[in-house]
């Protein structure tokens, strides 16, 4: 089991020392924002979603939500998280609730096979299918939550061959519970799940940059207070995901789909 952490928000409060309410957006996205490419990322893949407000959009694999707010911020549109790790689950609706957002973003614990919802406008999923060993029955869970031609993104991390990259990795501390796909199967399982391929694009040295640009960023960070324990061996995984991405082990990939009527 990987994702363990407790206390989250907690250990946030204790970062941001004059409390969440006073961190800048910033700030919130360095907590909040699991998975390569931070807030910048979302953004890459906000446009394949033709949101507009109203609409509402489903975020599979949802983790501390915090591009579930930054979808929701930008489009005016309703957004519904849903994850399997019920601390993450926790923290994404008090954070949502500090954010003030909690009329227009919830949280609900559950794989998406049980989830009890449907219709939904669009849907995204980043950094989730690493952790999914049955990808085609995930796939197919999120298109029946789906309008016919409703749009689908994807951001995940893909595996290049034959190659595994060294665990301790941000989704899975001894890699027992990293199941990478290459691109081409991800795209392949994805497109048998009942989804039209729109775009695919190799996001990989956009992520390799914004990799180069952290140290700046970890550098240029001004917390009254100092980092407690990071948790779980946060800086070993992220660099090993990094080394992953820079020998080529490692790819990102983009994906826009329809629903297929
Ligand atoms: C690396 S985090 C990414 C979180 C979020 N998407 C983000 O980018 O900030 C992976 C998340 O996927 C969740 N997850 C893994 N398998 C899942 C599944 N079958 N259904 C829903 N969530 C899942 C984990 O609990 C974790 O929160």
């Amino acid at each position: 089991m990987t994702y363990t952490e407790t206390d989250l928000v907690a250990s946030m409060e204790r970062l941001a020392g004059d409390g969440l309410a006073a961190l800048t957006q910033e700030q919130w996205d360095q907590f909040d924002q699991f998975h390569a490419g931070g807030s910048e990322a979302v953004e890459r893949v906000l446009p394949s979603l033709h949101l507009a407000p109203g609409m509402t959009v489903l975020d599979v694999g949802s983790g501390l939500g915090g591009p579930a707010r930054q979808v929701a911020r930008s489009s005016g549109c309703t957004v519904v998280g849903v994850d399997v790790t019920p601390a993450y689950v926790d923290a994404a609706q008090e954070l949502t609730h500090t954010a003030g957002l909690a009329e227009q973003v919830r949280f609900f614990c559950s794989d998406i096979a049980a989830f009890d919802g449907s219709e939904f406008d669009a849907a995204y999923t980043m950094h989730v299918q690493m952790n999914v060993a049955d990808k085609k029955t995930y796939f197919a869970e999120i298109g029946r939550r789906l309008r016919p031609g409703a749009h689908f993104a994807t951001f995940e991390v893909c595996l290049s061959g034959e190659t595994q990259p060294t665990p301790p990795l941000p989704w899975s501390l001894d890699g027992t519970d990293s199941f990478l796909a290459t691109a081409d199967e991800l795209r392949a399982t994805i497109q048998s799940s009942g989804f039209e391929l729109v775009e695919w694009v190799d996001e990989t040295a956009w992520v390799r940059q914004w990799f180069e640009n952290i140290g700046a960023r970890i550098g240029g960070r001004r917390y009254p207070n100092h980092p407690p324990r990071a948790p779980d061996r946060r800086l070993t995984r992220m660099l090993n995901f990094a080394i992953a991405l820079d020998t080529g082990i490692l790819t990102i990939h983009r994906g826009s789909f329809n629903l297929a009527p």
